[in-house]
């Protein structure tokens, strides 16, 4: 009798242990940087699959980077997922976050391996896309203007008021854009050309993919963002052109990492293993989101633009996602282009 009472005080203790509401392996805390229909799809998608309770905002990449290292000390949020790669690459310099690699890193493409590897493994590529320029084309025809061909073209006084794209402080696309014209033109001939193209510009979003999704409602007639964003537009049935610009572009290895001193950090590992794999990257579709994935067993959706037929320039991830020339290239923005009247 008394034999049976421990095992049952034994069994009631075990019970306590591994389904209290205390575990911290149900929860997760989930930092999104994609569009924020993908965010949902794997908040849901995980949750289902593990029974974790996910918490998660979506801010864009500059915004998140910027957040993370203000709660280093007290580190609220447990996995970043998504948003280009150069804050993730400078995240991990500044040790802002955790190394791991997953037991699929040997399934992904080399570009997402090498992202990890310049990182010391605390950050991986998850999906790859291109920069370009997009137009509503009935905007265009309506008030007669000529088709943008390339990147100097922005600069061109027809295109007064007519151009939108984000500030590369809070977006990633936009930093990929300055790094890229630095990158093709030279640094002091791209700040130019961002200062000419500022009067042209109507508005500096927070977002990176707002400027096409603006320009598809009409509201702007060109906008700058990745490719893959502008494919979302088109098929939703809006009147968007993509134009690959002549002087040849950049593109981003968007990524993830783990936040150092995650408070659920079995729960971020387990996200990070369910994002590469083949299966749950092919999914992305369902979202419209048409990047590349990086796992080479997914399967690209039909959509996305195939970064083999473009002109992509050799980006300097290493140099462009340093900590120091990125808060160097950002406040010369700031000084230069951001501060000038309009
Ligand atoms: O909308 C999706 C996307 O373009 C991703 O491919 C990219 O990593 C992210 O948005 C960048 O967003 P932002 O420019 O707002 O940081």
């Amino acid at each position: 009798m008394k034999k049976n009472k421990l095992l049952l005080l034994g069994a009631l203790s075990l019970a306590a242990v591994n389904f209290g509401p205390a575990n911290a392996a149900d929860k997760l805390t989930l930092y999104c940087s994609p569009q924020i229909e993908w965010c949902n799809l794997m908040v849901e998608a995980f949750s289902k699959e593990t029974g974790i309770d996910v918490a998660m905002t979506r801010k864009s990449s500059g915004e998140t980077f910027a957040q993370i290292k203000a709660e280093a000390r007290n580190p609220k949020g447990d996995i970043w997922w998504g948003g280009t790669g150069d804050p993730h690459l400078q995240a991990a310099e500044e040790g802002l976050t955790e190394e791991y690699t997953s037991p699929l890193f040997d399934d992904l493409h080399p570009w997402a391996q090498s992202q990890a590897q310049s990182a010391g493994n605390k950050t991986v590529g998850i999906y790859a896309g291109a920069l370009g320029i997009g137009y509503n084309t009935e905007l265009l025809a309506e008030k007669g203007l000529p088709a943008p061909e390339c990147w100097a073209d922005l600069a061109k006084p027809e295109y007064k008021g007519e151009v939108q794209i984000a500030n590369p402080n809070s977006s990633g696309t936009s930093y990929t854009t300055l790094a890229t014209l630095v990158q093709i033109m030279g640094e002091e001939e791209a700040f130019e050309l961002m200062k000419a193209m500022h009067k042209n510009v109507n508005q500096y979003t927070k977002s990176g993919s707002a400027p096409i999704k603006a320009a598809a409602r009409g509201e702007t007639t060109i906008g700058i963002t990745f490719m893959h964003d502008m494919v979302t537009q088109i098929v939703s049935g809006f009147p968007v052109e993509i134009v690959a610009p002549c002087e040849g572009t950049g593109y981003e290895i968007g990524s993830m990492s783990i936040i150092k001193n995650a408070r659920n950090m079995e729960s971020a590992k387990a996200f990070y293993d369910f994002a590469l794999r083949a299966d749950i990257q092919t999914r992305a579709r369902e979202a419209k989101a048409y990047q590349v994935p990086s796992n080479a067993s997914a399967q690209p959706p039909d959509e996305a633009p195939d970064l083999e037929k473009l002109t992509l320039i050799d980006y300097d991830f290493a140099k462009y996602g340093s900590s120091a020339e990125r808060k160097r290239l950002l406040k010369r923005w700031d000084d230069e282009v951001g501060a000038l009247p309009r």
